[in-house]
């Protein structure tokens, strides 16, 4: 044994206290964004059935829900309006009054502190189920462009502090960065959902927006999963149109996208955690095949470690309950 070479990694695992001396990435309370649905009704609060205790919350019941992500430290939420009435051009998205902003506003007056943060895109309310608008079942970039701008506007009006727009339109960042800058919005920062997958792992989320679209799919806005270098392009376009936070949608089967954008990008980095993500855990949790506060706990410390400094997750308030032994 004397003369032979071989390294002692395991010098450094010996116990709990040099494990933690060296450990390299963490999470904490502050790295997460928490989704909440709001929907319009009274008294509402019913489970989205793909989605074990995500709940849709009518805005009489949504203090509780805020409430709830303040007193675990949870600095910051992403509100999704799922609205009645759907058109053709989604003017919901856009009304100062609808529920989406009513929603904002009433997160901001509740808890001032707390971050709020507007999805913007207009797939929740186009009865077609698009994220832009469409002529004759083909979607029109400029066209969607300044309804988005529109949208984040009214969004920026209602108290957002930062708007996220989702639609992957070519050009959606400089649009609204445009429209945000002309209406004195100035200070308010683009969360851009730049590298955006095609993806199945939004079909619980589809479920509870209401946002199925209603022919053929998203392939020609969402990016090809098969893509990576087209992650690189999508990313630097953000950049340069004014993207103040670059988001990496899905999270978990794009580790390696967001490593990616991590070494070349020196902005913020977010990974959505999405819906199908979720499900997949809650469901094998519920049937006890995992260990889910281990697996939830590994699974988004891997999102960290791939270099993301913030994660936009539905666990989050688990999350922090586990983190924190509540
Ligand atoms: C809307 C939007 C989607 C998600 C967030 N914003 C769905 C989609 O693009 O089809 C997905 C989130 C999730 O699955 O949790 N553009
Ligand atoms: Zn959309």
């Amino acid at each position: 044994m004397k003369d032979l070479k071989f390294n002692r990694h395991r010098r450094l695992r010996g116990s709990a206290n040099i494990r933690a001396m060296v450990r390299e990435t963490g999470l904490h309370k502050e790295d997460f964004i928490y989704p909440i649905f709001v929907v319009e009704g009274e008294n509402i609060k019913h489970e989205i059935s793909s989605m074990p205790n995500v709940f849709h919350f009518s805005m009489d019941r949504l203090g509780e829900e805020l409430d709830e992500v303040v007193d675990l430290g949870i600095p910051s939420v992403i509100l999704f309006g799922v609205p009645n009435d759907k058109d053709a051009v989604g003017s919901q998205a856009y009304h100062d009054h609808a529920i989406t902003q009513e929603a904002i506003r009433f997160a901001k007056e509740r808890h001032p502190d707390l971050v709020v943060i507007a999805d913007t895109c207009l797939c929740q309310y186009t009865d077609h189920g698009h994220c832009g608008v469409i002529e004759e079942g083909v979607i029109l970039n400029d066209e969607s462009l300044d309804l988005l701008a529109r949208t984040a506007v009214s969004q920026a009006k209602a108290g957002a502090d930062i708007i996220a727009p989702s639609n992957m339109m070519d050009g959606f960042v400089t649009a609204i960065r445009y429209g945000l800058d002309e209406a004195g919005f100035q200070h308010i920062p683009i969360m851009s959902y730049s590298v955006k997958y095609a993806s199945a792992y939004y079909g619980p989320f589809r479920e509870a927006a209401h946002s199925t679209p209603q022919f053929g799919d998203r392939k020609t806005y969402q990016m090809d999963p098969a893509n990576r270098l087209e992650a690189l392009r999508e990313a630097a376009s953000d950049v340069e149109e004014g993207a103040d936070y670059l988001m990496v949608k899905p999270a978990l089967s794009y580790l390696d996208v967001i490593r990616e954008v991590r070494d070349n990008f020196d902005l913020p980095i977010v990974a959505y955690n999405v819906s199908g993500e979720y499900a997949m855990v809650k469901a094998a949790a519920l049937n006890g095949w995992v260990d889910e506060e281990k697996i939830v706990l590994e699974t988004l410390l891997s999102m960290k470690r791939a270099g993301a400094d913030i994660i936009l997750t539905y666990h989050a308030k688990d999350a922090v309950r586990w983190l924190e032994g509540k």
